[in-house]
């Protein structure tokens, strides 16, 4: 267990990594769904996952943000310690730990999940006020302030039905942005959305990148990940298969597994057009 004593001999110093994982594991009754997964991801850094369906990777960013509990290993969010408290022994934290905890991440999802009784600025301000004790007014102003980032200035008063399923997610983009997390985590943020409406969404994540945020990102959108992540990771029935570099990843695969996939996604992403930036398509 070294590599667990390394994680915790780094827990509060400042240099360490954002988020740090430890032999995780995972199980759904007779199911191992996450086989002893190390994984680390430093500040400003963008890691994408990629791999092929049932390999793990939602499961993998759920236990991050908390949503599934774990079976084995650990997780740690600047050092500490998350879902248990680190006493002489390990004890399950309580709600309210586990919420606070929660609260230093942000997780985008598939089906972008905003409130449709809600506008797209009540979306957006609700968690940094109720849950964050940010004022109203301060509130309001970051907020539309994120909108403009996400192209959504003129749609602060509409309803989330109102909007293209790339709007919907733009805006789930901000609302995870306006809590200022430590970490943001996307599961498949493009993969309920129309083709045409997938660039904007990913024109979106690459403007937050640039800007220093940590993300990690489960996507099959090979360009993205060539073009946009620091780190690539391919997982396979629970397990990380190769952890390297973008370039090095796509350039110069490791394994079989990784080479098979990878033809078989480019393949698949020239079929549906998809893989150009909106950019090189407009005049
Ligand atoms: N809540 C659940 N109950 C039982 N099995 C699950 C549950 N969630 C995921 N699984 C199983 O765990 C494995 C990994 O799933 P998942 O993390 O969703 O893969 P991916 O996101 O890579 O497609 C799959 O075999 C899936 O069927
Ligand atoms: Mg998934």
């Amino acid at each position: 267990m070294s590599s667990l004593k390394t994680a915790q001999s780094q827990q509060r110093t400042q240099t360490g990594p954002v988020l740090e994982v430890v032999g995780l594991h995972k199980q759904f009754g007779d199911l191992t769904a996450l086989d002893g997964i190390d994984l680390t991801v430093n500040e400003g850094e963008v890691v994408a996952i990629l791999g092929p369906s049932g390999s793990g990777k939602s499961t993998l960013v759920r236990c991050l943000d908390q949503l599934e509990t774990i079976n084995g290993g650990a997780i740690y969010l600047d050092g500490e310690l998350l879902g248990f408290e680190q006493g002489k022994t390990l004890r399950p934290l309580t709600d309210a730990g586990v919420r606070a905890q929660r609260r230093r991440m942000s997780m985008v999802f598939q089906q972008f999940n905003l409130f449709p009784h809600w506008t797209v600025l009540r979306n957006v301000t609700e968690a940094p006020v109720a849950v964050h004790g940010v004022a109203p007014a301060q509130a309001k102003s970051h907020a539309l302030d994120l909108l403009a980032k996400v192209g959504l200035s003129d749609k602060a008063k509409s309803y989330p039905l109102q909007l293209s399923g790339g709007q919907q997610q733009r805006v789930a983009i901000a609302r995870a942005v306006a809590v200022e997390p430590r970490v943001l985590l996307f599961d498949e943020p493009t993969s309920a959305l129309d083709p045409e409406l997938i660039d904007e969404v990913l024109q979106t994540m690459k403007t937050l990148a640039a800007t220093g945020r940590t993300m990690v990102v489960v996507t099959h959108e090979m360009e993205f990940a060539r073009e946009v992540a620091d780190r690539c990771i391919f997982m396979a029935e629970g397990n990380v298969i190769e952890d390297r570099p973008a370039e090095a990843f796509f350039r110069d695969p490791q394994t079989d597994r990784l080479r098979s996939f990878l033809a078989r996604s480019m393949r698949a992403n020239s079929d549906h057009g998809a893989g150009q930036t909106k950019e090189t398509q407009q005049p």
